[in-house]
């Protein structure tokens, strides 16, 4: 099986400050790679590790079971405030992990062929073949453009229906292919890669996911608790730069004070402006490539509970 390389993990656990004694969260377990790092330091805390892929779950139980004081949920980190609350530290590390990604089965990838499916969750009754056979060509043009990106999201849809019914990951990618102007096809990256996003995005409600979270961390965050989040597209890091933004400045009319003890300060902290792979990382690992991690610290405001 493919193994998973965790992306920036030195730059996450000093992001997170992880204290000996703390309640943290992973909310995107994946192979347990940044997990670990966060056990390495822990002495008497917790770790609660969330993922909503079974296999994710199991295997990372086998690669962590040196440690006796992890919590393995299986669930959506959306949902975690109803396991947790009081925590010191959350780490979210989106998206698909190189397992899901490589075993053509679990129907991600556009290079190997497999079902369509793309469900993180087995559970889950959403998968791509449903998107695929089944949205009205209108909603799927919105999904390929909303979640993709994908400028030819219209061109792209009107072919999935008319090729209907599509079986497999690789009949998708010539239907795709097929849709697609020369030029576009020339280029370099692969053509089906925005369209497979799209729909994975789709399928797993990925950016419902990560709303909720951003709506509703601080209720189970303490004070000085830290929230780290890598993500892997603009369009979730759009949201988490705009969520970060919002928590920590504050109203201009709230600044104007006459003594500088008397300016109110934001309940939250950056933790700094977005930071990137280095080249290095890059080389060895792809997936750093479009990775970005940002953190913000909660200075004040009410405690969690
Ligand atoms: C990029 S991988 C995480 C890799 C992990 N940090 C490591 O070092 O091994 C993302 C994982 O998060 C899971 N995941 C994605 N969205 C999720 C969600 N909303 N709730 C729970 N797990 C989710 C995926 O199933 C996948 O296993």
């Amino acid at each position: 099986m493919t193994k998973h390389v965790s992306v920036m993990p030195q730059k996450a656990i000093e992001l997170l400050d992880v204290k000996e004694d703390g309640v943290y969260v992973d909310g995107t377990l994946g192979r347990g790679g940044h997990s670990k790092l966060i056990l390495e330091r822990l002495k008497k805390g917790k770790l609660y590790c969330f993922d909503l892929d079974e296999e994710a779950i199991e295997e990372s139980k086998e690669f962590l079971k040196d440690y006796d004081n992890v919590v393995y949920i299986h669930d959506n980190y959306m949902n975690m405030n109803k396991y947790v609350d009081q925590v010191d530290g959350i780490l979210l590390d989106l998206g698909v992990s190189s397992p899901q990604f490589d075993e053509a089965v679990r129907g991600f990838s556009y290079r190997y062929d497999g079902p369509l499916d793309m469900r993180m969750n087995k559970e889950d009754e959403l998968s791509a073949k449903e998107v695929v056979n089944g949205y009205d060509e209108e909603r799927l043009a919105k999904v390929l453009w909303e979640y993709g990106e994908e400028k030819n999201s219209r061109r792209i849809a009107r072919k999935i229906v008319e090729s209907r019914p599509i079986e497999t990951t690789l009949q998708l990618v010539e239907v795709i292919k097929s849709a697609l102007p020369a030029k576009v096809l020339s280029k370099k990256g692969h053509p089906a890669k925005q369209s497979f996003q799209a729909i994975r995005i789709e399928v797993n409600h990925e950016l419902d996911s990560l709303k909720h979270f951003l709506d509703t961390f601080d209720s189970i965050l303490k004070i000085d608790g830290r929230v780290v989040i890598i993500t892997f597209h603009s369009l979730e890091d759009k949201m988490v730069k705009y969520c970060f933004k919002r928590l920590t400045t504050v109203d201009d009319d709230k600044k104007i004070a006459l003594r500088p003890e008397d300016v109110k300060q934001a309940d939250y902290e950056l933790l700094n402006h977005g930071d990137k792979a280095d080249q290095q990382e890059i080389e060895n690992n792809t997936r750093a490539k479009s990775a970005i991690i940002r953190g913000v610290r909660k200075r004040h405001g009410k405690d969690s509970n």
